[in-house]
């Protein structure tokens, strides 16, 4: 480290932000939206911003922006792939550059939708029936190992890239082999979200698609086709302190630093052992003009711009905790 990365590292504030946006996943297009709301949170609590749009998987230009100069803060916009599976503040903590949201290993768990569910049920969080699928080409019409209704995703992607519904019996398994798959049972009923803020719940939305569709790619980001969000959602007390229970209680045992979200489905017409589920939880939760987490914030009256200065913050405290892998949750 030089002398003068040192001095900085001594000030009770940091200065300068590095917002790293964009990347090399297929959530590149989000990660540029959220990285802009990023930086104008940052310019408005008065810190100096640097802009890295990182636009291919090779060391030169990656090395060159995190380094050239080295910021106080790399404040990590990148959604997916590289971004919000570990990758970069792995990359980062190697190079000693506090770097916002959740460090490598909870990251790298939340990314992986079978890890997180293995880990979270020990918690006694319900995730749907749900298996790595595996189909041989040319065997697609091979009998499903989770009968309709059910789901079929990457195992690690977000935005809904790539989620396939089965609602009736007769189609052919996927024969697309982007990304590693799984299967699940499809919950039918009411899909509902929370931020988690520091520990505590923001509150839950309930979303709604539009008839017959799901919260998919256009439902999340394209305003036409847009799902509504009611928050608060209108559910019983009861259901609404079991989910941000879990929600709460998924951000910490998996580690995750200032902020979450996590995705459930509740159908009414199960009982209650069996009723609510969660999907999954998001380390890097869209801070779009259409994403939830500003929505929840804004609702209870937390400043979007103290969401994001609380990441600076916290990646600038971590400093004091290096060398110790699992840092305090909140
Ligand atoms: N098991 C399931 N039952 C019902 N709907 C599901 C299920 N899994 C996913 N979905 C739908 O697909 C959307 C995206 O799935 P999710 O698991 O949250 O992955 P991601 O948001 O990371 O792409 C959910 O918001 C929900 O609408
Ligand atoms: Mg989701």
């Amino acid at each position: 480290m030089s002398v003068k990365q040192s001095e900085n590292k001594n000030r009770a504030k940091p200065e300068n932000i590095l917002v790293i946006l964009g990347g090399v996943s297929s959530e590149r297009e989000v990660s540029l939206q959220t990285g802009q709301a990023c930086v104008d949170a940052l310019n408005k609590r008065g810190y100096k911003v640097r802009v890295f749009d990182w636009q291919k998987r090779e060391a030169t230009q990656l090395l060159q922006a995190i380094t050239t100069p080295t910021p106080d803060v790399a404040f990590n916009a990148l959604h997916g792939t590289c971004g919000e599976d570990g990758c970069l503040y792995g990359l980062m903590e190697c190079c000693a550059i506090p770097t916002t949201h959740s460090a490598t290993l909870a990251s790298a768990i939340a990314m992986d939708k079978l890890m997180t569910k293995q880990l979270l049920e020990q918690s006694g969080i319900r995730f749907p029936e749900s298996m790595k699928l595996e189909v041989a080409v040319g065997n697609e019409r091979q009998e499903s190992p989770i009968p309709v209704p059910y789901v079929i995703k990457p195992i690690a992607q977000g935005s809904s890239i790539g989620v396939v519904r089965n609602l009736e019996k007769g189609k052919p398994l996927p024969s697309s082999r982007q990304f590693p798959l799984m299967i699940e049972r499809y919950i039918h009923g009411r899909e509902f979200t929370v931020g988690v803020f520091k520990g505590t719940a923001l509150g839950i939305t309930e979303v709604i698609a539009r008839q017959g569709e799901f919260y998919d790619y256009k439902a999340k980001y394209n305003e036409e086709m847009a799902a509504s969000h009611v928050f608060p959602a209108k559910i019983e007390h009861k259901l609404a302190t079991k989910i941000c229970k879990w929600a709460e209680l998924a951000h910490k045992n998996l580690g995750c630093r200032v902020i979450s979200r996590c995705d459930f489905r509740y159908n009414p017409q199960e009982p209650e052992e069996k009723n609510l589920y969660m999907l999954e939880i998001n380390t890097h939760p869209g801070m779009t003009g259409m994403s939830l987490v500003p929505e929840q914030a804004r609702g209870v009256g937390i400043e979007f711009e103290e969401i994001i200065e609380t990441l600076v913050l916290d990646a600038w405290q971590k400093k004091e905790h290096k060398g110790k892998r699992y840092e305090a949750a909140n």
